[in-house]
């Protein structure tokens, strides 16, 4: 649909700028008197009453307070300095009476074909189709309207990267949900209940769950480990899996928290799956994300559903492990948990195949956006969801 067409003020008072915006008020008004004359034929095909609409249309052009017409004279012409308001005066005169002509003849003709009967309608019917058509004339050589396309979000584009390293290792991509029962996200990773491990996660839990038994009480997700159960639920090993998605913890917002943020999780189980898998497939994937240079550190660590655990580090890819402000002069920067599936997680799929006594497995989670910050030279994790297009354009 065309805009609703306003009088513009004039840029100047020369006679070329005074007959190109003369010439667009006759291009409004055409259109105007075809739309007008649209609705009356199709009033009348079904009947309907016309007289509103003719009254709007002649208000708009002719209305004595603020009707076109009145505009023009104020806008144009009392806006005019001295010394082109005669040239000015003329072209308002001569417009002013084409309006009043043309308003005056398209209302007319309107009631006319409002008021149509079926009969008459069907012989005027060629005429009609064809004023229709004309009506729907498009120019497709007018250039058309560019929209920004945006850019890829920073930590979705790290999100991508990191999957897609997995992905040519053949692994497959699962998702899971933001909101969590306390099982998903607890109790079959091997958190008991009350057990102080659960106090690391600073969980988010959701209002108004006293009623429910607490395995199914809901909570923010604090990682995105409740996903290798729920894939293991639906898939009978082997897999290899990683899972990207959306995290949330009790955390003070500052340069390198969120209390929203980002991981890949990955899981790979089979028969005889063991850590020097894990400690290939990591230092492939490091290597992969952060340059072929890069080395890996593996320390011992401790979660509930692997066992062992380790904490994984990279050489600092700023000073290339001799030591600077970001590795704060260690040389190393901590990156990912990892180790080896529990055996009493296995223990909660174990209907599906996975027998601990028969399959093995590892499984790891990395944060996102701390590996978008160190790639892509950010120093400040709040940037990431400030929306400052500023910011994000630097992606594009
Ligand atoms: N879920 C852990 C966290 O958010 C990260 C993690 C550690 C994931 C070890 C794993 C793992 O899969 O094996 O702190």
């Amino acid at each position: 649909m065309a805009e609703e067409y306003a009088v513009p003020k004039l840029e100047n008072f020369l006679a070329e700028a005074l007959s190109e915006s003369a010439n667009g008020l006759r291009a409004a008004l055409n259109r105007e008197v075809s739309r007008l004359a649209l609705g009356a034929f199709q009033a009348a095909k079904c009947k309907a009453p016309f007289e509103i609409e003719v009254k709007a249309f002649r208000d708009r052009w002719l209305g004595r307070k603020t009707g076109i017409v009145t505009q023009i004279n104020e806008v144009w012409l009392r806006a005019a300095p001295d010394e082109h308001k005669k040239a000015v005066g003329q072209i308002v005169n001569e417009l002013r009476a084409e309006i009043q002509r043309e308003v005056n003849e398209a209302v007319d003709e309107a009631r006319a074909a409002s008021l149509l009967t079926p009969s008459e309608l069907r012989e005027v019917g060629a005429d009609f189709r064809q004023f229709f058509l004309e009506s729907q004339r498009l120019d497709i050589t007018l250039p058309g309207i560019r929209r920004p396309i945006g850019a890829e979000h920073p930590v979705i584009r790290a999100l991508n990267e990191i999957v897609a390293v997995f992905k040519a290792m053949g692994y497959s991509v699962s998702e899971g949900p933001e909101i969590e029962t306390d099982y998903y996200n607890f109790v079959a990773l091997n958190f008991p209940p009350n057990h102080p491990a659960r106090d690391t996660q600073d969980t988010l839990f959701i209002a108004g769950q006293q009623s429910k038994p607490p395995r199914d009480r809901l909570l923010l997700r604090t990682h995105t480990s409740p996903v290798q159960i729920r894939t293991m639920e639906k898939l009978a090993p082997p897999i290899r899996v990683v899972i990207p998605g959306k995290v949330h913890r009790n955390d003070a917002p500052d340069a390198s928290h969120s209390p929203m943020f980002h991981q890949v999780e990955g899981l790979a189980v089979d028969t005889n799956i063991t850590f020097c898998d894990l400690k290939g497939t990591l230092d492939h994937a490091m290597k992969a994300l952060f340059g072929s240079s890069v080395r890996t550190r593996f320390q011992p660590s401790f979660f509930p559903f692997t066992e062992p655990s380790a904490e994984v580090a990279i050489s600092c890819i700023f000073c290339g492990g001799k030591g600077c402000r970001t590795c704060k002069q260690g040389g190393w920067i901590e990156l990912l948990g990892c180790g080896m599936v529990d055996p009493n997680v296995f223990e909660f799929v174990r209907n599906n195949g996975y027998d601990p006594a028969k399959v093995s497995g590892f499984a790891f989670g990395m944060g996102a956006d701390r590996i978008a910050l160190l790639k892509y030279g950010v120093d400040d994790i709040q940037l990431f969801f400030q929306g400052d297009v500023r910011f994000l354009e630097q992606f594009a």
